[in-house]
Order: C-alpha cells, then sequence, then structure tokens
C-alpha cells in the first residue's frame, strides 16, 4: 500500500493545493471533509496529517474541531492557518480574537533549529485573523514574524506543527521545501508517487475491475478520456473497444490526429465512425444555442448507442472523472457541488445506457493525469490540449450550421492556433509574485465565426463577407477568466493571415470583454 498523507479540510480555498503540493513531493495525498467518517479516513492508513486553513473561528459555535482519531493517532501532525489554531485548541492552549487579521506577504525568521523551517529568514504568505495567545504543553516558538511572535510552533517530541502562514502557495517560495520536510522527513512517508508507480497501481485496478470482460470508451480528443483510455489500454489490451465519433464539429487536423495517437501509435481497437452527415442534417437551419446543444447531444448519444450494440454492449465504460471532480461534488458545502455545469454533460453519454464505469483518473489532478499521458506516450499535442466543449465548433459558430462555415472557422482556428503556439502561448506560466497578475500565455483560446457580414476593400473589389472573432483567456479554473493581453504584433499577424488566407471573412476582431459579465464560448 501506498505511503498516504490525509489532508483534512476545514474549509480552506487552499485544499486542494495542499494535496497537490504533496503529491509534488511524490507521496500520495487524499483530501477528506473534516468530519468525514473516522472508517474513510483510517482505511489510508494515514503516515501523517495535514489540517487545512479555514474561515471559521475556534471558539465560534459549531466551529470545526480536529478529530479525535486524530489527535489519538500519535501521527505526525502539520496545522495550517485555521489548522494551527484548532490544534492548539484542541491541545489545551489558548486562542484569542485579533484585532486585526494579518493577510499578505510577510517575513518570518526561524528562531529555534527544527526538522520543518531552515534556518534564516524567509518570505511568506499570511493569512490569519485569530491568533494564539498560549501555545499548548510541550510546545515552543519555531519562527517568528514582525506581527506575531509564533508565526510557526511546534512539539519535536511528538511532531506536532502549526504554521499561521500558507505554505502551499507560491507567495511562500519556501513553502513547498516545508511540506516536502513534513512528509518526508518528519512523516517518514516514500516518496513513490511517481507517473510510473501511478500507472502500475491503475494497471492493477483496472485489472482488478474488469476481469475478463470487456470494456467500451468513447475517446474525443480531449486529454482526460484520452488518458483514461490509454491507461485501461495498458492494462487490459484488446478487451477494450474504443469508438471515436467524427461529428464534422472537430478541429482541423483533429481526427486524424486522434487516429494517430491511438490506432497506429498504440495499435488499440479504435473505431471511428463517421456521423458527419447526419449532425450536418439534424442542424440544419438551427440556430439557437440550447437547440444545438441538444441535437448535437442526442445525434451523438444515437450514434455512440448503435456502436456499442455492434460490439456486444460491454458492461463497462472508460469515463475520464479527475480528483477535483470527486472532490468538489462531495463538498459538504453545496454551493460548492453545485459550480459543475450540468450544460457539460453535453456531448456525454446518455443516462439510461446503464455501465459499470471505469474511472482510472478518479484520484488524479490534472497535472498527474498530463504527467501519466506523457508516461504512456500519448503525444504532447494531445496531452497539453487546451479544453475543447463537447458541442465542439457548433457553439462557435454562430448562426446556422454549414460545412462552408464550419470550414471557414476551422481554418481561422488554426491559424490563430499555430501562431500562439509559435509564439509559446499555448500554455499559461505565471510569475510568482501577484495572484493572477501579469499572467503569460492563454488558458483557452480559438476563433468564433459571426454571423455579421461588413463592408471591406480588397485589392480593387468591394467584398462583404463575415467576421472572425478572436477569444483568448487567462483562467485558473474557467470559472473567471480574464481576456489574455496578447502582443499587438502577433494579433495583427493572425488577423492578416486570416484576411489573406480564409476564404469568406473579412474582417477579424478581438475579443476583450472578461468573464464576468461575458462566458468563455459565445453560445
Ligand atoms: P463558459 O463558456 O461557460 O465555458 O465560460 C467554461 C468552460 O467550459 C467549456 N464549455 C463546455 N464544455 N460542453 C462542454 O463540454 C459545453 O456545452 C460547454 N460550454 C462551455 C468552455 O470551453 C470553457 O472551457
Amino acid at each position: 500500500m501506498t505511503d498516504t498523507i490525509v489532508v483534512l479540510d476545514f474549509g480552506s480555498q487552499y485544499s486542494q493545493l495542499i494535496a497537490r503540493r504533496v503529491r509534488e513531493a511524490q507521496v500520495y495525498s487524499e483530501l477528506f471533509p473534516w468530519d468525514a467518517p473516522a472508517a474513510q479516513v483510517l482505511a489510508l492508513k494515514p503516515k501523517g496529517y495535514i489540517l487545512s486553513g479555514g474561515p471559521a473561528s475556534v471558539y465560534a459555535p459549531g466551529a470545526p474541531q480536529v478529530p479525535h482519531y486524530v489527535l489519538d493517532s500519535g501521527l505526525p501532525m502539520l496545522g495550517i492557518c485555521y489548522g494551527m489554531q484548532a490544534l492548539t485548541h484542541a491541545l489545551g492552549g489558548r486562542v484569542a480574537p485579533a484585532a486585526e487579521r494579518e493577510f499578505g506577504p510577510a517575513e518570518i525568521e526561524t528562531i529555534q533549529i527544527n526538522p520543518l523551517i531552515h534556518p534564516g529568514r524567509q518570505p511568506v504568505w499570511m493569512s490569519h485573523g485569530d491568533r494564539i495567545e498560549a501555545l499548548p504543553e510541550g510546545f515552543i516558538s519555531l519562527a517568528r514574524s514582525p506581527n506575531s511572535p509564533l508565526a510557526a510552533m511546534g512539539n519535536l517530541e511528538t511532531r506536532r506543527f502549526g504554521l499561521q502562514f500558507h505554505p502551499e502557495v507560491r507567495h511562500t517560495p519556501g513553502g513547498f521545501e516545508m511540506i516536502r520536510r513534513f512528509v518526508v522527513d518528519i512523516c517518514q512517508a516514500v516518496p513513490d508517487w511517481t507517473p510510473e508507480s501511478i500507472i502500475q497501481q491503475s494497471i492493477e485496478r483496472i485489472r482488478a475491475q474488469v476481469g475478463k470482460a470487456s470494456v467500451l470508451s468513447a475517446v474525443s480528443g480531449g486529454v482526460d478520456s484520452s488518458v483514461a483510455t490509454a491507461l485501461v489500454h495498458r492494462a487490459i489490451g484488446d478487451q477494450l473497444v474504443s469508438v471515436f465519433v467524427d461529428t464534422g464539429l472537430l478541429r482541423q487536423d483533429e481526427r486524424l490526429q486522434v487516429e494517430k495517437a491511438f490506432g497506429a501509435a498504440m495499435g488499440m481497437r479504435l473505431i471511428t465512425v463517421n456521423a458527419i452527415e447526419e449532425m450536418m442534417d439534424a442542424l440544419e437551419n438551427v440556430t439557437e444555442p440550447e437547440r444545438k446543444r441538444r441535437i448535437i447531444g442526442e445525434t451523438f448519444i444515437r450514434t455512440f448507442e448503435a456502436q456499442a450494440a455492434k460490439v456486444g454492449s460491454p458492461h463497462f465504460l472508460v469515463q475520464g472523472t479527475i480528483y477535483p471532480d470527486v472532490v468538489e461534488s462531495r463538498a459538504p458545502d453545496r454551493s460548492k457541488g453545485d459550480r459543475i455545469k450540468t450544460h457539460h454533460n453535453v456531448g456525454g453519454l446518455p443516462e439510461d445506457m446503464i455501465f459499470e464505469l471505469v474511472e482510472p483518473l478518479r484520484y488524479l489532478f490534472k497535472d498527474e493525469v498530463r504527467a501519466v499521458g506523457e508516461a504512456l506516450g500519448l503525444p504532447a499535442e494531445l496531452v497539453w490540449r487546451q479544453p475543447f466543449p463537447g458541442p465542439g465548433l457548433a457553439v462557435r459558430c454562430l448562426g446556422e450550421i454549414t460545412p462552408e462555415r464550419l470550414a471557414t472557422l476551422r481554418a481561422a482556428d488554426a491559424i490563430f492556433t499555430e501562431e500562439l503556439g509559435r509564439a509559446g502561448l499555448l500554455r499559461m506560466t505565471r510569475p510568482a509574485t501577484g495572484k493572477g497578475e501579469g499572467d503569460q500565455g492563454t488558458a483557452q483560446a480559438f476563433a468564433v465565426l459571426l454571423p455579421v457580414r461588413s463592408v471591406g476593400v480588397m485589392g480593387d473589389l468591394r467584398t462583404y463577407q463575415e467576421v472572425i472573432a478572436l477569444r483568448a483567456v487567462t483562467t485558473e479554473d474557467f470559472m473567471t477568466a480574464d481576456w489574455a493581453r496578447l502582443p499587438y504584433d502577433l494579433l495583427g499577424r493572425v488577423a492578416n493571415r486570416i484576411i489573406n488566407e480564409v476564404h469568406g471573412v473579412n474582417r477579424v476582431v478581438y475579443d476583450i470583454t472578461s468573464k464576468p459579465p461575458a462566458t468563455i464560448e459565445w453560445e
């Protein structure tokens, strides 16, 4: 069994980030609500606990507490912000409300040699309301900041620690090393959570689940379904049948890329179903966005069902659910769970088809999914692909969908993508300072064809043609987004190329709305 560190979530926005950092230290970590049933947590045989931050005050009625099974475990513990206060409170120390909340950058100075924080001074990201007035018995102060004599505390004998700042955020540059020291040196967890070991464990789990049965997979070219499918293929080979539906709404060369990656390179049984004509017929004269989505979803499902029947209606279906989906859908705070949008299931699978799901990515973060994809030999362009909506180009081809208009959109989109790729802007990079400020690159970038014609002049001829809007955003979670500050000369080059190379377009505009109030897609 893999050594595991359990992160108990007290409601901080950074809780997932803590688990990710632990895994970056190559130790497996899972996140549980602070009041999860003890048996569920103990089943993982944790090597240590991290208590996250959170918005509450320890003395407030109903405030989250450190569970007894954790306190009684005798295992190392690391409390972060609220977690530190809850630990102090539970162990008999005293927490008092502070007059002011301390929030933002600060510098700490280590005042006691200890295994968690290296000696000297370092910048950290503070965030706490309450303050610790009396340490629990056996604890000493390990570091101080100008505003706090207790920026870090520890009981070196019981290996329990508390930090008043966030080691998990990038604004605490030395924070990752603290987390690594906690999990590897203090908890003595073996750092063996690597893409290779993830693949090995997944293979065993998949084989144990499906036995000799056959398994179906719907490949879309998206990162998650691709990596999930490749993993299942590695585990069970020809027991897997993959179906790829060409809806006619794919981007340039997408079908080819998928067929090459899975068919030729992996030797997978990949059935490509050509549903282009059917889809175009179904979408004829449809312009209303929600109707488009519904028709695409239904046509996709019908095609997929027919194909499933042809290959003997397998009992199992691969699904690319990843860990953040799992964590968010079980969030005790319903407002969090509700964030998962229902419309994202469009182009997904029928509710009345009964499958048992195989979900090999259920415990993986997105960056781990990508690392596993690369280790499985999937091509970089697939593994690093930006998200693409289920209804495909249809929601970017405003107005009526015709093969000609789709061809125009596809060609413009390919030029935009090619130029962004050349400039190294198809991924997001962010500087270490200032949340969200100075983001580079794009999280999602694409072209949209508008059903609006404008007048232009080309050579001596007057033109009257449609408009391409370029959309490019920076975002971390796709719930909010800002428009990408792309270089002017890049935008100029893209516009020029689109006008010169793409038939039917005589004007290019750049969308400078953020989300909210706009959405990322135009429909
Ligand atoms: P919006 O446009 O809502 O998009 O800001 C947020 C993210 O969701 C994607 N998106 C979809 N994905 N089916 C999907 O699978 C859909 O109908 C759909 N609509 C939007 C969008 O591309 C962006 O990444």
